[in-house]
């Protein structure tokens, strides 16, 4: 007799996005750029910038909780625990050995996934594998990115581009059909150096010398990375689709990376459907990398956009080069998410330091003067789903 075949349903979802915002007039001031260039190359039209007290593992750890209340979860029954991020708090422990803790989690495997903007789907996926392969029954699979201290904000081509925030969703075994339902993958080597950030590893350890150069910044080969994004994604998305036996007419939503829209515009005409059916976010939000997926797609149902039953798609690209696309069939009650963010104010979430930890300011000088500006511009999380309670209060003490 066949075992019952695990299936993995997305029971929970929240987001986390720091509340100072950076607008495309605050980047007028540091770099030779204007608002009309960045909106109509971009779409971008402001991005949010985490506190000096957050850290990657502090924002992700908000939207892991949200999105392990929105599923009625204890923290403690999930298995698992998967960061995807680019920008890890530290080289070691894992972001998620520190999330776990901050969870309030005692028993979950926990480890980060590297693989830049697509990471969010390939840790989808491998939550898939560990509960299709009766591994883990409740996996926490959070993207998040703190990439504005990875910025130089002397080069316009990248520090336009570039945001902070994390999302999560819970996934969660059950013999019922639904939930994901197919994946694609890849990894294309020759886009290796196309984003990257050469140093502070172990081919270019950090060093005065690597500082003096600017190699501790992000760097990307934009036209490239465009071109690579505009001919993958919406090959990547069309083979998940079909996998799960569907035509892309089949799908109610796409949530693709939120790079660029006209990137998103490409998928959209790529798959020939309305751009109706792409959510996009990145005008709020800019480039959150592996946090920019998991962002949409909580706000998306938080919106109303998914019913039960309705089909989406997720898909990104990203540094590697690297792409990855999951069809999901919705089966979550999609009225959970906004209780789900109210009951976790970000306040009240703390990642513990190291007992003989020296502060630096980690804010970059550039952004200094924003971050002195008296209170935060409103916070993020009500101007999306109406009727949400008071926003919670998003300072962070580490
Ligand atoms: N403001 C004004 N002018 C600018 C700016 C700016 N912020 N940035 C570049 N320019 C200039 C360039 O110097 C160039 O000037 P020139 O013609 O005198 O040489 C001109 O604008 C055109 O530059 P392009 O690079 O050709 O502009 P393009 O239309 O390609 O847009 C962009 C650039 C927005 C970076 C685009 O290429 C893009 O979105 N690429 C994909 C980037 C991306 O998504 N990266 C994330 C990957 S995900 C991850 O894993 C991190």
């Amino acid at each position: 007799m066949n075992a019952p075949v695990r299936h993995a349903h997305v029971t929970g979802w929240g987001r986390y996005a720091p509340s100072h915002v950076l607008t495309n007039k605050d980047l007028e001031r540091m770099v030779d750029t204007s608002d009309e260039w960045i909106v109509s190359r971009t779409g971008i039209r402001e991005r949010r910038v985490a506190a000096a007290d957050e850290t990657t593992a502090s924002m992700a750890a908000v939207a892991g909780l949200r999105a392990i209340r929105t599923a009625g979860i204890e923290p403690d029954e999930i298995d698992l625990i998967l960061v995807a991020t680019l920008t890890p708090d530290y080289w070691m422990p894992s972001t998620a050995a520190l999330v776990k803790e901050a969870i309030g989690n005692t028993r979950a495997a926990a480890m980060d996934v590297s693989a830049a903007c697509s990471g969010f789907v390939y840790a989808f996926a491998t939550a898939q594998a560990y509960i299709a392969g009766g591994l883990a029954t409740h996996v926490l699979v959070i993207g998040a990115e703190l990439l504005t201290r990875f910025l130089d904000y002397t080069d316009r081509s990248t520090c336009i581009l570039f945001g902070d925030g994390a999302g999560a969703v819970v996934l969660s075994a059950s013999d019922e059909p639904g939930g994901s339902l197919a994946f694609e993958m890849t990894t294309e080597p020759q886009g290796a150096y196309m984003i990257w950030l050469p140093a502070g590893g172990s081919k270019s350890p950090p060093s005065g010398e690597t500082i003096a150069r600017g190699e501790h910044y992000i760097r990307m080969e934009g036209n490239q990375t465009y071109r690579f994004a505009t001919k993958t994604m919406a090959t990547t998305a069309l083979t998940a689709i079909r996998k799960a036996g569907l035509e892309p007419d089949d799908i109610e939503l796409f949530i693709p990376h939120q790079a660029n829209i006209r990137i998103v515009e490409a998928v959209a005409k790529g798959l020939n459907l309305p751009m109706d059916r792409m959510y996009v976010n990145l005008d709020k939000y800019g480039n959150t990398s592996a946090a920019s997926v998991p962002i949409a797609l909580a706000e998306a149902v938080n919106e109303g956009r998914l019913k039960v039953g309705d089909r989406v798609v997720l898909v990104a690209f990203g540094a590697g080069f690297t792409s990855a696309a999951v069809a999901i069939e919705w089966t979550a009650d999609p009225a959970r998410g906004i209780a789900g963010d109210a009951a976790v104010r970000a306040e009240d979430v703390h990642v513990r330091l190291p007992v003989d930890w020296d502060s630096v300011d980690p804010i970059p000088e550039a952004l200094a003067e924003l971050m002195r500006r008296p209170g935060p511009v409103d916070p993020p999380l009500d101007d999306v789903a109406p009727g949400e309670p008071e926003p919670a209060h998003t300072e962070i003490h580490a």
